[in-house]
Parts: C-alpha cells; sequence; structure tokens
C-alpha cells in the first residue's frame, strides 16, 4: 500500500529563502530600514493566498514592503506605523511621480548645487538637536542644512517627501554613527579623522537611484490600486472611519518581535533622520511600540506555550520577564484588534521570528498561531524560511547586557490563519 505524502501544516521549504534573489526592485531600494521583509516573501504570499482580493491591511507596516506589492497586483492597501520616518518612505514608496517632474526637480538640486560650490550664499537654518556635533562633523552639518534649505523651498507634496527621502537616508550615511548597526554607536575616533563623506553627490546619487526605482515602478503598476498610510496603534484601537469590522480580505505583516529595547530599536534607528526632518515627537517612538514597557505586572495569558515560555523565563530572571509580559500583553490587544476587521475567509499571513530571552526560545510563530485560533481562525500552515541576508539582526541581546550577544533569528517563520 503506498503512504499519501501529506505536507506537515509547518515546514522547511527552501523556495522561500530567495538567496539570490534582488531584494531591491523598483521603489523597494528607497530607504533601508531594520528587519525589513523582502518583497518576494509579500508577492508569493499575495500571489498563493490573495487571488481576486481587493483589500490589504498592514498593521506594522514599515516602509511598504506589503502595500506596494499589493498595489502592483491591482490590490488596495492600507498601512499603519508609529514611526513618522517609515511612514515617509511608505508614502514615498506607493506614490507615482510622473518623471518629467521628477527630472525637473533633480535638475534644479543639481544646478543649485553647482551654484553652492561656485561660492552662492544661501541663509541656512541649522537644526538645533542634542548632540548634533557629536553625530556629525561641523562641515557636514553645514552641507546638510543647505540641502534641507533646497529642499524645503519644495511645493509639490510629492516631490518634497520623494526628496526627503534622500535626504534621510543621506543624513544616516554622513552621520559617525557605526555602519550596519541599528542602535546609534558612535564610530571610533581614528575612523572619525578619516571620515570625509562627499556629502552632495552621496544626496545626488540617492536621488538618481531612487528616479530609476520610480520609472521601474510607473512600468510595472498599470492599474489604479492605491495605498493609505496612517498613524494608529492597534494595541489600542483601530479606528473604525479608518477601516470597519470584516472588511479587509488579507492581513500581511512582519510585526516586531520583541521590545523595541532589546529587539530592534526602530526609534534609535530613525532619531537622526527624524530629528533633521523636524519630526515632532521622535524620542516617543520606542516607548508607543509594541512593548513599550507601560504595564509590567505579571500575568497569565490562558495560552499554555506562552505562559510555560514566560515561567522559564521567570525563573532565570523576574525582572526581565516582565519585559516579556509586557510585549505579549500589547500583542495579544494587537491580534484582538486586527482580528475583527478582518472578513470570513479572509487570511491573516504573519511573518515573525523567535527570538532567546535568558537562552530560552520564545516560539513566537507557535503564540501567534494561538492568539489568532482564540479570535475565531483555522490554521492553515507555518512555512519556515532561512534569513540568507544581514537584514536582520542575527546577534541581539537576550541577556539585555551590553556587548553580550547571542545567534538567534536565523529563521523566519510566516504562519498563515484563515477567518472562519
Ligand atoms: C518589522 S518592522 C516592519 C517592516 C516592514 N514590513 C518593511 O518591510 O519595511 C515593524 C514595524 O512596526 C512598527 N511598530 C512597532 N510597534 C508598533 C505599534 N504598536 N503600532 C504600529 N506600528 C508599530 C515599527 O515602527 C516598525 O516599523
Amino acid at each position: 500500500m503506498r503512504l499519501k505524502s501529506k505536507t506537515p501544516k509547518k515546514y522547511r521549504d527552501e523556495s522561500w529563502d530567495y538567496r539570490k534573489a534582488d531584494t531591491k526592485p523598483y521603489t523597494h531600494c528607497f530607504h533601508s530600514y531594520p528587519a525589513m521583509m523582502i518583497p518576494q516573501i509579500a508577492g508569493r504570499i499575495l500571489d498563493e493566498y490573495a487571488q481576486h482580493f481587493n483589500i490589504l491591511f498592514d498593521p506594522y507596516c514599515g516602509t511598504a514592503t506589503s502595500l506596494v506589492e499589493a498595489n502592483i497586483r491591482g490590490i488596495n492597501a492600507i498601512g499603519t506605523d508609529i514611526n513618522p520616518l517609515a511612514r515617509l518612505i511608505a508614502k514615498v514608496k506607493t506614490t507615482i511621480i510622473p518623471l518629467n517632474l521628477l527630472d525637473n526637480y533633480i535638475e534644479e538640486f543639481n544646478n543649485f548645487i553647482l551654484s553652492i560650490k561656485l561660492g552662492k550664499e544661501v541663509n541656512t537654518e541649522i537644526p538645533k538637536f542634542k548632540n548634533i556635533d557629536y553625530w556629525f562633523k561641523k562641515e557636514t552639518i553645514i552641507i546638510l542644512s543647505t540641502i534641507r534649505y533646497f529642499i524645503e523651498m519644495i511645493k509639490d507634496k510629492d516631490i518634497l517627501n520623494f526628496f526627503k527621502v534622500a535626504f534621510s537616508e543621506t543624513v544616516r550615511d554622513v552621520s559617525l554613527t557605526r555602519n550596519g548597526e541599528f542602535k546609534l554607536y558612535r564610530m571610533p575616533s581614528k575612523q572619525i579623522e578619516k571620515f570625509n563623506p562627499d556629502v552632495y553627490s552621496m544626496m545626488f546619487k540617492k536621488l538618481l537611484r531612487n528616479r530609476s526605482g520610480m520609472e521601474k515602478y510607473i512600468y510595472i503598476k498599470k492599474n489604479n490600486s492605491a495605498s493609505y498610510i496612517y498613524d494608529f496603534n492597534s494595541v489600542y484601537e483601530i479606528p473604525k472611519e479608518i477601516i470597519s469590522d470584516e472588511s479587509i480580505d488579507i492581513i500581511l505583516t512582519s510585526p516586531p518581535y520583541g521590545d523595541s529595547k532589546t529587539t530592534v530599536a526602530y526609534g534609535q534607528f530613525s532619531r537622526l533622520s527624524n530629528q533633521w526632518l523636524c519630526f515632532e515627537k521622535n524620542n516617543e517612538v520606542d516607548k508607543k511600540a509594541m512593548g513599550g514597557f507601560r504595564e509590567r505586572e505579571y500575568k497569565k495569558f490562558n495560552i499554555e506555550i506562552l505562559d510555560e515560555t514566560i515561567e522559564k523565563i521567570g525563573e532565570k530572571d523576574n525582572k526581565r520577564v516582565l519585559d516579556v509580559i509586557s510585549f505579549y500583553n500589547d500583542y495579544e490587544k494587537s491580534i484582538n484588534n486586527v482580528s475583527k476587521v478582518i472578513r470570513k475567509n479572509g487570511i491573516v499571513a504573519y511573518v515573525v521570528g523567535n527570538r532567546k530571552v535568558k537562552g530560552i526560545e520564545i516560539p513566537n510563530d507557535k503564540i501567534t498561531v494561538e492568539l489568532f485560533k482564540k479570535n475565531g481562525f483555522n490554521y492553515v500552515n507555518t512555512i519556515i524560511r532561512e534569513i540568507p541576508n544581514k537584514r536582520m539582526p542575527k546577534k541581539n541581546s537576550p541577556t539585555n547586557e551590553a556587548g553580550k550577544t547571542d545567534n538567534t533569528m536565523n529563521c523566519e517563520y510566516i504562519a498563515i490563519m484563515k477567518k472562519r
């Protein structure tokens, strides 16, 4: 008798690794950001599960990877993020700008740079934020202020945002922060001495790169679908005037894996850009993020796998465990809220990682499935993929001690659920 082969619900599938894929096609090249989803994952989920769907929601949209992929497939998209920089990038990546208009402004910028180099003087204002001299050399501050002067003159909102995105990445690249770190660490002084970035040409190259990304996006997106970016926090509520109950076909997202303090500090990553762009309340990003240490009390979730994990961490460290509880408290509230906006037979795809705290792995993928099951969803499957590049913080601080790291999160889990 031949045994029927049945794919298990949770399985490793190398074809989801996309080892050699170009992960920055069209507008995905616009700006780096921590823990970005790769477009191939978003696109494949949509192709496999969202044929004929009309509307996607991403409650942790970051730089809009899922929104862009939805839009090129003719699916409208709604995204929200608490980080103003992420919202800016998301907006620009999903907004088509006519190339001739863009080219005019890029040429004008080029002429502006030439005139400055030839001695033209402009009335620039140096921003006043704490430690600006610590993070930027004096000459860099002057040039960045001059570029900002040009940007502030731009009247067209879409062009203004387009320039702001290139400027934001330039700010990060010319700052004295160590490359490849999400958190803000200063370069060693020897490196600082030798560090003399050509700020104008870096900004100009980014504008050209992004212009080319826009051209490819215009070519690939031949429909009228659109994206709408908001600033609400699904932990508290999803405003009914923005998304009504049971109106969403698919939720596709990669939520944070833990609190900002010990996993990815989105606020810290974005701080210098946010300060140069004068986004208000930048310092609140990490506080507002999930697990921002609001409620720090011991509690049970009545989810066996989560309660067991909490108990094990609690035995090792009864303070650190409160950070984990605080995160899952918010995570649970958010899942309760997003569950309501999905329609019957709608799909939820959560791309998550399992981190370690105090040496204990938190099975975030299983916890996610259990939380959705409690909210009227059936479990469809979980695909395990390896993270081939340095996009994720493979090394984090599970002990929460400076300098101590551990290899975690080499895998990502794509958990799929369907509303009953
Ligand atoms: C893993 S990133 C998403 C990356 C995104 N998929 C992309 O490709 O760019 C998680 C995002 O969640 C945001 N975030 C954290 N807590 C949040 C909350 N309570 N509400 C909304 N967004 C939140 C962070 O600012 C961050 O941008």
